[in-house]
């Protein structure tokens, strides 16, 4: 080609939360059996959902309105709800004007980040979600610029280490954070939020804030949102049903849009997302358009607390196991449904390995974790999933150095969690003992 079409350091990524699902899926074609603990969809981890719903939806299918286009923003009376509920809350106040709705948070990450001058930098948290950062580092064609989440002090974010990044990349316009977060399940305090908040404001920056686990939090822990100590500072906050529906296929999440008029930079950049949208004309109407009526139904709140109920009862099984293997930096995960374990420095290494009776599978895992650049967790991953058949995704896929893994607490019988990480601890007693 006559001229670079990738930005640099780009053309190598690798999206391994799906790329691990292409190596389970030649397991089990060598008989392996399964256990996706990798995989954020609880309709794959076999959720029901409920008659009452899908009977909304299906009554929906049949009015005509549904399967026109919808204003760009949005369906105007799902907008309106959300500013309800929002505005209810006595923190910052929005419109219907505040909200855009997109096909997914996966749209509206991409024109989140796209909108940016490729200069305006958008500081992630390290580990993070793939998407986010990927978004990112591919607009701006220059590595992540992160914070840490400290897994020796529960997840926290190392506010010091946020600071300074922001002290010495004048380039940095936003502070990014998902709470509750993915991949560590980890809940921000109130307070660490307006810590972060009082930190954008000193420096000029926008906040945006990834909610879309919002609703998800347990062991006593409450999400405060963005939106209850934003104050004056400009923000974005991003909510969607995909995961608390849960309706993951009906691909519709939205952003609302705090203080948007305070900033005239960050006015018009908003204005360039809207535009965006408007090339697309707008987002799926359906879903929009189910999304009051769901919400309101009788039923929401008791279905999504008994799911609620099933992921506090994962998230305690997998800490209790996984906390008796001394090697590994474990957290007892308070919202979204994953947890993220790191294994302590220097543990792992490029020798070590599971017995695997399978000679096919034997030799699958070995040309895999032979190739050149292979990190250790990966290899962990790779050897566990083969001789287990428990599917994880390696840590250092979500923008970080630290080496360990991530689960996801979906699994719908608390017998068949308690056998997966049972299993699971004994075998990296194995696998680091070997
Ligand atoms: C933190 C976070 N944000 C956004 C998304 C994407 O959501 P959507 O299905 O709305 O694209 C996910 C999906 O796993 C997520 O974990």
């Amino acid at each position: 080609m006559r001229v670079q079409l990738v930005p640099a350091g780009t053309g190598e990524l690798t999206y391994e939360i799906r790329n691990i699902v292409n190596v389970a899926e030649k397991l089990q074609k060598c008989g392996v059996t399964i256990n996706w603990e990798n995989i954020g969809d609880p309709i794959v981890k076999g959720e029901q959902i409920p008659a009452w719903m899908k009977k909304i939806v299906s009554d929906a299918v049949l009015d005509n309105e549904t399967w026109g286009y919808c204003h760009t923003r949005g369906v105007l009376n799902t907008r309106e709800f959300i500013c309800e509920s929002t505005n209810k809350r006595g923190g910052s106040q929005i419109t219907p004007e505040d909200i855009i709705f997109f096909n997914g948070l996966g749209d509206a990450i991409a024109k989140l980040y796209g909108c940016l001058t490729p200069e305006a930098r958008v500081l992630m948290p390290s580990p993070s979600y793939t998407t986010h950062t990927l978004g990112e580092i591919s607009h701006a064609g220059a590595p992540s610029l992160h914070f840490r989440l400290d897994p020796e002090n529960g997840w926290q974010p190392d506010l010091a280490e946020l600071r300074s990044q922001i002290e010495s990349n004048p380039s940095v316009c936003a502070i990014m954070i998902i709470n509750p977060d993915n991949p560590t399940g980890m809940v921000y305090s109130k307070e660490t939020l307006q810590q972060i908040v009082a930190i954008a404001k000193e420096f000029g920056l926008f906040i945006i804030a990834d909610e879309v686990y919002n609703n998800i939090v347990y062991n006593q822990e409450k999400t405060v949102p963005i939106s209850d100590v934003i104050g004056d500072v400009p923000a974005i906050s991003l909510k969607g049903i995909s995961k608390e529906f849960p309706w993951p296929g009906s691909r519709c999440g939205w952003i609302e849009v705090y203080n948007g008029q305070t900033d005239e930079q960050f006015r018009k950049y908003i204005n360039l997302i809207l535009t965006s949208k408007m090339n697309e004309v707008c987002s799926t109407t359906l879903p929009q358009t189910v999304l009051p009526a769901i919400m309101q139904h009788p039923e929401y709140q008791l279905y999504l607390q008994e799911r609620i109920n099933l992921y506090e009862k994962s998230s305690n099984i997998t800490y209790n196991f996984l906390k008796e293997v001394p090697e590994l930096l474990v957290n007892r995960t308070n919202g979204a449904f994953y947890m993220a374990v790191a294994f302590k420095d220097g543990v792992l290494n490029n020798t070590q390995s599971l017995p695997i009776s399978n000679d096919e599978v034997r030799t699958l895992v070995e040309s895999l974790v032979n190739q050149p650049g292979v990190s250790p967790d990966k290899r962990f991953v790779y050897y566990t999933l083969a001789a287990t058949g428990i599917c994880t995704v390696p840590l250092s896929s979500f923008a970080t150095s630290l080496q360990g893994f991530r689960v996801t607490l979906l699994e719908r019988d608390p017998a068949e969690t308690e056998r997966i990480y049972k299993t699971l601890a004994a075998n990296i007693k194995t696998y680091l003992a070997s």
